[in-house]
């Protein structure tokens, strides 16, 4: 059973070891705690993406790939793509996923078990 992850208290998992780790590349435009700046928070991501597996091909993609092959919105609450967030297309799927779960639950208040699951880290 792994430790819940409330507030900043990291869990005693590897995966969200790594994934602290690739967020201090995104924390440069989305805050050190998701709070935003350049992009936007990252509080409500849940909304914006119910779906971790479209979650993880926006991280991938970026602004101008997404809106190339996917279009001029972005999530299902239909954001407009401004076109700055960069690709992470050289991140591995398991990268995705523990980057995808560590927003999901330390700024979106997912819950680990459910959001590894649905991530494909289960
Ligand atoms: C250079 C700035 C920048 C960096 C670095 C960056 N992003 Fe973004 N991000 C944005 C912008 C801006 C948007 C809003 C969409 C747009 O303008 O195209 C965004 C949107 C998002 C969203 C959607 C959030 C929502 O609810 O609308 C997620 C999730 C996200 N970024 C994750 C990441 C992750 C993960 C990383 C690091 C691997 C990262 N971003 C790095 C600028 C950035």
């Amino acid at each position: 059973m792994l430790v819940g992850a409330c507030g900043n208290a990291a869990p005693a998992d590897p995966d969200w070891k790594a994934a602290q780790e690739i967020y201090a590349t995104c924390a440069a435009c989305h805050g050190k705690a998701g709070e935003g700046g350049v992009g936007p928070s990252l509080a409500t991501v849940l909304e914006t993406f119910p779906d971790c597996a479209e979650h993880q091909e926006w991280i991938s993609l970026g602004s101008v790939k997404w809106s190339e092959s996917v279009g001029d919105t972005y999530g299902a609450t239909d954001k407009p793509v401004a076109g700055v967030m960069p690709s992470f297309d050289k991140l591995t799927g398991t990268e995705l996923a523990q980057i995808a779960v560590y927003e999901r639950v330390r700024f979106g208040q997912g819950d680990l078990e459910a959001e590894r699951l649905a991530c494909g880290l289960g």
